[in-house]
């Protein structure tokens, strides 16, 4: 069975931190479920680290439903929460009810998620009646990264702070089972959570939310164009993987690649017969 949204919303009364981490193929959320993780997000944030755009703006529903089919085929235990993409909710109630339910349908997962608070809290609750369950991102919310003049923390003055807690309210009372916090000065974001009743899972938003999440692909050390003041790199793949095709190039060149071992052989009589056919 995978884990459900209530257990996550219990986590909270329980004072469980929350593990959360984004993949985007089969192979990694493999790992990442048979790690135990209970929340797989298939953030948008691939168009970046895995399709090489330069912000989420250009990823579409079917990039989306791609990766979401992948990853949901590598897990059994998590909850997979895919990412709607710019302008696939904002157009019309319909038209964000008809791309959560291709998350569902297609994409096989069991939840998704999408950016804004009180401006998409009528979205929410159409979507959450529908069956459907949403975690909400307040903060910095990347597909309005040109509105918000770059990728800068929120929240920073009394209005901007008021307005961050009203979003997480308007969200709580549209039946968001979670809340991201993205790049939210830690203590509005222990304001916050102290304050909703539903899961804050935070990212560069401090140690005092209910959990955290990262994007993969930063914590592997993966994605080498630049590292995120809120990343912590556990690994340092982009080097291993550097060094590994280096020393492929090096030994395919030598010919010490491949051996005997790596190939198969044939009665050699056959060729003579073929030769002197
Ligand atoms: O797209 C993404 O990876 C996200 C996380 C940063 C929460 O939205």
């Amino acid at each position: 069975m995978r884990v459900a949204i209530n257990e996550i919303k219990e986590m909270k009364q329980k004072k469980e931190i929350i593990v959360m981490l984004t993949a985007y193929d089969y192979s990694t959320a493999k790992l990442i479920d048979e790690a135990g993780v209970p929340l797989i997000l298939v953030g948008d944030s691939l168009g970046m680290v895995v399709l090489g755009y330069d912000s989420t703006i250009p990823v579409t529903m079917e990039e989306m439903i791609h990766h979401t089919k992948a990853v949901v085929r590598g897990t059994k235990r998590a909850l997979v929460i895919g990412d709607m993409p710019f302008m696939t909710y904002h157009t019309s109630i319909s038209d964000a009810l008809r791309n959560a339910a291709r998350f569902m349908q297609e994409g096989g997962a069991q939840a998704v998620k999408l950016e804004g608070g009180v401006v998409v809290a009528d979205t929410v609750r159409r979507i959450v009646d529908c069956g459907i369950p949403v975690m909400g991102h307040i903060g910095l919310t990347p597909q309005s990264v040109h509105q918000l003049g770059g990728h800068k923390v929120q929240g920073k003055t009394p209005e901007a702070a008021e307005r961050l807690l009203q979003d997480a309210r308007a969200l709580e009372q549209a039946g968001a089972f979670a809340i991201v916090l993205e790049l939210v000065p830690a203590p509005l974001s222990k304001l916050i959570t102290q304050t909703i009743s539903i899961p804050t899972i935070g990212i560069g938003a401090g140690p005092d939310c209910d959990g955290q999440v990262q994007v993969i692909s930063d914590l592997l050390g993966l994605f080498a164009d630049f590292v995120p003041k809120h990343a912590k790199q556990y690994a340092k793949l982009a080097s291993a993987i550097r060094a590994a095709i280096a020393d492929y190039m090096t030994e395919v060149k030598s010919g010490s690649f491949p051996t005997a071992e790596h190939s198969s052989t044939m009665d050699e009589s056959l060729l003579e017969e073929l030769v002197h056919h």
